[in-house]
């Protein structure tokens, strides 16, 4: 039935000159169908070089208005609007300004869960993948406003040794709910096993701790986005991984490592957001063009500046500026 549905969504795909994008949470099945799998960082840089006519984003809203800004001649399709971020959720444009005005000449750099309105708000955006490359890029003695995940901020505090960068105090429920207890069940059941933390779970700091004190040994605790997961078990001599991030990425990882084990930290750790999303909702959408994406134009082309950024730091080509800018961190 799967490979039916996959078969059929491939031919319309190619009659349609149409991509499909999908993130390393989605279903094992809509991974599958993919053309191209991701972090939030690479999903954005194969939306905006893409030829196709039609983005169809197998992921979250945030995403799909990302891909909307970067490729505004393009139709960007999300299979199902109910595919919303509850740390998007946590910050809106009202919101952002009132901060702002808090801060009068602070950098913001916002992470790439934001919506669009936010994003056209900020000097900068990031992901998990380019944060801390994002925040050095800035001068140390620009205050910084970094939002909306307090982990991730807390992390690229902790690595950049940046005083003056307030943090929005957001947090996105799946990843908050990966413990501290969740982690040490796991090494006392797994204790060869490597840890790979995403920045944005709740024990992302209690785990950087317990290194410092010298509890758990640095060389086996690796903070990445979900792609540096992905790339990690290749060039790692440990047979196993205990992964902390959305339980969808265990595909993959499982997929590409056969000879590898993998084990959750909370398999409970899943995304009601990136699981809307099924075959046949992928199907629908080619079908019908549904739902397309847009975003105003002129809250694109501020969000575009932020974005352009993102994509370009810690890429292969300089951040750019638009002609008459000035650069927030000069
Ligand atoms: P990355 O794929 O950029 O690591 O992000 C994880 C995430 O939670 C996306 O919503
Ligand atoms: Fe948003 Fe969290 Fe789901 Fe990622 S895992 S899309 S941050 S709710």
């Amino acid at each position: 039935m799967s490979q039916d549905l996959q078969a059929e969504i491939r031919s319309l795909a190619r009659e349609r000159n149409a991509v499909i994008l999908a993130h390393n949470y989605e279903r094992p099945e809509v991974q599958d169908v993919a053309d191209f799998v991701g972090d939030s960082l690479g999903l954005s840089r194969e939306a905006a070089r893409t030829s196709a006519e039609i983005i169809v984003f197998c992921g979250v809203h945030f995403m799909a208005e990302t891909a909307a800004i970067l490729s505004p001649e393009k139709i960007v399709l999300l299979p199902d609007l109910a595919a919303g971020c509850s740390l998007a959720s946590t910050i809106d444009g009202e919101q952002l300004r009132a901060w702002k005005d808090e801060h009068p000449g602070a950098v913001v750099v916002s992470y790439v869960n934001t919506t669009a309105e936010v994003k056209a708000e900020s000097d900068y955006c990031c992901t998990s993948g380019n944060a801390v490359e994002v925040v050095n890029s800035i001068p140390a003695d620009r205050e910084i406003l970094f939002l909306p995940d307090l982990f991730l901020g807390a992390h690229v505090r902790r690595v950049t040794g940046r005083e003056n960068m307030h943090v929005w105090l957001g947090e996105c429920h799946v990843h908050a709910g990966i413990s501290p207890e969740n982690i040490a069940l796991q090494r006392t059941m797994h204790p060869e096993a490597e840890f790979l933390v995403h920045p944005e779970c709740g024990c992302s700091t209690s785990v950087l701790e317990a290194m410092s004190a010298g509890d758990v040994d640095a060389d086996g605790v690796h903070i990445l986005s979900t792609e540096g997961m992905i790339r990690r078990p290749a060039i790692s001599p440990a047979p196993e991984f205990i992964v902390a991030t959305e339980v969808g990425i265990l595909h993959r990882l499982r997929k590409e490592n056969p000879e590898k084990r993998f084990f959750a930290a909370n398999d409970r750790a899943s995304c009601a957001y990136m699981k809307v999303t099924t075959l046949p909702k992928v199907l629908e959408s080619l079908e019908t063009l549904t739902h397309h994406i847009t975003v105003p134009a002129d809250v694109a082309a501020r969000a575009y500046r932020a974005i352009e950024r993102m994509i370009s730091i810690g890429g292969p080509t300089p951040a750019p500026l638009l002609p008459g800018e000035d650069d927030p961190g000069e």
